[in-house]
């Protein structure tokens, strides 16, 4: 028993680690949370409630979006008539739609307000505030058919809700909007949640998926997106939540917002798990377009010595001389961002073993921390995947947390295949991780 204890407690001194470093970064930062009236009719509804609370306690600057899907059909007897995807709303569906909003914003509100104590969240106590955040236009006459009092989002009252958030408040906006002219429209919670991300610069966005999960037509997960990848990979994507919601993620990061998650609600604490851990449980999203990521070329040559001089200078990076440098070149891929090259990273393959050294991984320090070290990984890791690699390593004397973060693990010289080996600078003593790609 003893055992499973400080096993217990183990995982957890080691998972709270692990998160420390998220907790600090979100403090301050804005998150638009989007989810379906579809979530709110699932029994454990209430666990994502009690997570969004601890989001909000941990100084997360909270935006949720619902939808009443579910809720308005349930009201109207009729079969609504759609236009491209879009539901014609008459006014009397108008009405439903007014009755359902109301009715799940209330809702929404009780169950934030929830203080019992014997709620993970006992004793926080959360202030919602909901309103005319945004304001909607008719979405007109579409193939010769008007939708009516089917709006569009005109404009996402900024200043006001960051009002609200600097005041703590978490700020509810529903699937509506208010015209100036004094009409309501009926809206998509993704249209509003999308807007919203944008207007308010968002750090993330995030899409609760209550149909299907975040797996391509394979049924494989898809842990990492660019906004362009995205926008490919939605041609091949069996209908469900995931084809609906990836094109306003890759919007969002496309126009902005730093990053956009999609999360099954089917996985307990998936919020959670993939805000909270590298690997991630669900799809992330983003903005940089891996046009910017290519193989490089022999005029690049120029540019990657400047960036990996310095590096080199500083002992970081092992020296390449020019002349090495342009016969490897094809080997390299270059980050090119307005013309000028700011990251770089090798890929030497051994093709016998199945195994790829991934080496000269940097970015130019100015370029630093916006994902580019992940998306050359990335590169990376699919051209290794196309030669049929199973594995990968890299040696490294001072960035091996780096890569341990991101699914590398601690081996050593005798895990590199022999000709390499026979290479290894025994007075450099870098570290030798290994990642395996068929596991990942
Ligand atoms: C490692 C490197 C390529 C990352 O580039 P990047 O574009 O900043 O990468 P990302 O934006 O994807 O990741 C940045 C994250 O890595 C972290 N990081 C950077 N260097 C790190 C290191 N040595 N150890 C652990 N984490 C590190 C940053 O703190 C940042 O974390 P945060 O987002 O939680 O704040 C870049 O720091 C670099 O060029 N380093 C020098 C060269 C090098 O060490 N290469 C590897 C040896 S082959």
């Amino acid at each position: 028993m003893a055992k499973t204890g400080e096993a217990d407690a183990d995982a957890f001194v080691e998972w709270f680690r692990a998160a420390a470093p998220y907790i600090h970064a979100f403090r301050g930062k804005t998150f638009v949370l989007a989810f379906g009236g579809d979530s709110l009719l699932r029994p454990d509804f209430v666990d994502l409630v009690y997570d969004i609370n601890l989001l909000n306690a941990l100084g997360v600057r909270l935006v949720l979006v619902h939808g009443v899907r579910p809720q308005v059909e349930e009201r109207i007897s009729e079969e609504a008539q759609y236009v491209r995807g879009r539901r014609v709303t008459d006014a009397a569906t108008l009405e439903h739609v007014k009755d359902a909003v109301g009715s799940v914003r209330v809702d929404l509100e009780s169950l934030l307000s929830v203080g019992l104590p014997n709620t993970p969240m006992a004793g926080a106590e959360i202030r919602v505030a909901s309103g005319n955040y945004v304001t909607a236009q008719p979405a007109g006459v579409v193939d010769g058919v008007d939708l009516l009092f089917t709006g569009e989002v005109r404009k996402v009252a900024v200043a006001a809700i960051r009002d609200r958030l600097a005041a703590g408040e978490i700020v509810l906006l529903s699937p509506i909007g208010y015209s100036p002219t004094g009409e309501v429209f009926n809206l998509t919670l993704e249209e509003v949640a999308t807007h919203a991300a944008m207007a308010l610069e968002a750090d993330k966005l995030v899409f609760i998926l209550d149909h299907g999960d975040t797996v391509d037509a394979q049924g494989r997960r898809v842990s990492r997106l660019t906004a362009s990848q995205a926008q490919r990979l939605l041609k091949e994507l069996p209908e469900g939540d995931m084809k609906l919601y990836l094109p306003f993620a890759a919007q969002a990061c496309k126009k902005g917002v730093g990053k956009a998650h999609l999360v099954s609600a089917d996985v307990d604490g998936a919020l959670l798990m993939e805000l909270f851990t590298h690997a991630g449980v669900g799809t992330m999203v983003t903005r940089m377009s891996v046009e910017n990521i290519r193989p490089a070329g022999i005029d690049d040559v120029g540019g990657i010595l400047s960036v990996i001089e310095p590096l080199e200078t500083e002992g970081v990076l092992v020296r390449r001389s020019r002349e090495r440098l342009e016969q490897e070149i094809d080997n390299f891929f270059v980050d090119e961002l307005d013309g000028r090259i700011v990251g770089c990273v090798a890929l030497y393959s051994f093709a016998e073993v199945r195994a790829g050294e991934m080496a000269c991984l940097a970015v130019d320090p100015t370029f630093r921390r916006g994902g580019r070290g992940d998306g050359l990984l990335a590169a990376v890791e699919e051209a290794a995947r196309e030669q049929g690699l199973k594995h990968i390593f890299v040696l490294t004397t001072r960035t091996a947390h780096w890569f341990i973060e991101r699914g590398f693990v601690l081996g050593g010289p005798d895990d590199l295949p022999a000709p390499r080996k026979a290479m290894y600078n025994w007075q450099r003593r870098s570290k030798v991780l290994v990642k395996d790609l068929e596991a990942a």
